[in-house]
């Protein structure tokens, strides 16, 4: 049985058919030629599905201002996974030179994560705040905003609240009788976060890179959006698959265990490798010699597909070479281990002079654009 909701996702996921149950479109060859120096998430189609954004790219041809937003909900330290909508905006920020607007949605947390207390709801706001100005984002072009600390944005969520009625909300949450009443009224925040670039800067197409199931979200804010008191554009989406867990499971969730998190030493990144990534080889060298690997079912590979080998050729020739069984799994892996390291030295101290940058970033109450 498969499940998915913006808060829960089990069992295999069935990307078509979610295609068709959404009622979203299939990201054309035409849209991913124009994305071609964009990153590989989009380039090799963890991003598969969308809405509107041929119409954003359009507005973008045509010297229209266009925005992107996506935000993150801070649970716990960011791990790798965590980074594929960040990774996207970055690179439509770089491609399109467009502003980013980023909320941190320490509310929705703490509502719907029963173990985690306020404080803690906190602290993990401004730890991954860090994780994310440490990618490189051009602070004149970003925003980031806490929702516990940027109050303003409850003006903007109160105005879309009063717009969706409870069965709504009921409705397309799957929200249960057992759940606390500030499950109920997150929607209306998230919508406002996803027309807070058009709130802020006035009326223009906005895209959300999201994982597709927060598409439940993306639906409600594009009604809403066009509500006559608003009048505003209905925002566009581009919607990832979610990325394998190192055991190969449906999502990279930290429930599961054996997650790179983004301050693992090197020596922490190649024990979970080894020791977890679940690999497309063969049982025994023999027998992976003379039939080569699985690269589609191979996370390490996957990893690189997705994240870490941007060059087309390099990707080309591993996956030929694992395919055939000239490269093996622990080989696959090493390769793999010393990119996420490289990356992760460089994370690192980016992070560490992000503290500086904070101001330079975050969005403070009754503030002018
Ligand atoms: N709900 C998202 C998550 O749990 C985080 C989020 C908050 C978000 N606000 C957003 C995503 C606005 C996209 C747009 O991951």
């Amino acid at each position: 049985m498969t499940k998915i909701t913006p808060w829960e996702v089990e069992g295999d996921v069935d990307y078509e058919k979610l295609v068709k149950e959404f009622g979203t479109t299939l990201i054309s060859d035409k849209i991913r030629k124009k994305l071609d120096k964009c990153h590989p998430l989009i380039r090799r189609g963890l991003y598969f599905s969308h809405r509107d954004f041929d119409k954003w790219l359009e507005n973008y041809e045509k010297g229209k201002k266009v925005s992107v937003i996506t935000g993150r909900g801070p649970s716990e330290k960011m791990h790798i996974g965590h980074l594929v909508p960040f990774l996207l905006a970055l690179s439509l920020q770089k491609e399109f030179g467009c502003e980013v607007f980023i909320p941190i949605s320490d509310d929705e947390k703490f509502y719907v994560k029963s173990d985690l207390n306020f404080e803690d709801s906190i602290k993990f706001s401004t730890d991954n705040i860090l994780d994310l100005i440490a990618l490189g984002f051009d602070p004149k072009k970003t925003f980031i905003f806490e929702d516990f600390v940027y109050t303003d944005i409850y003006k903007y969520a109160a105005q879309i609240a009063k717009k969706i009625t409870y069965s709504t909300a009921k409705a397309s949450f799957g929200l249960k009788p057992e759940n606390n009443v500030g499950w109920t009224f997150y929607p209306a925040m998230q919508a406002a976060h996803i027309l807070f670039p058009q709130f802020y800067r006035g009326k223009h197409l906005s895209v959300v890179p999201v994982g597709i199931d927060q598409d439940p979200f993306i639906r409600l804010t594009r009604d809403i959006a066009v509500n006559k008191d608003f009048d505003f554009e209905k925002p566009a989406a581009l919607h990832a698959k979610f990325l394998p867990s190192l055991h190969g499971g449906a999502k990279m969730s930290s429930s599961q265990g054996g997650m790179i998190f983004l301050t693992d030493s090197p020596a922490e990144v190649k024990t979970k490798i080894n020791k977890y990534a679940f690999s497309g080889g063969q049982p025994t060298i023999e027998e992976h010699r003379a039939k080569g690997g699985n690269p589609e079912i191979d996370v390490s590979f996957q990893y690189l597909k997705f994240l870490f080998e941007e060059d087309d050729k390099k990707l080309k020739q591993i996956e030929e070479d694992y395919r055939s069984g000239k490269l093996l799994t622990g080989e696959l892996k090493k390769i793999l281990i010393e990119k996420i390291n490289v990356f992760l030295k460089q994370h690192q101290e980016n992070r560490k002079k992000a503290k500086d940058k904070l101001d330079d970033f975050l969005i403070q109450n009754n503030s002018k654009p």
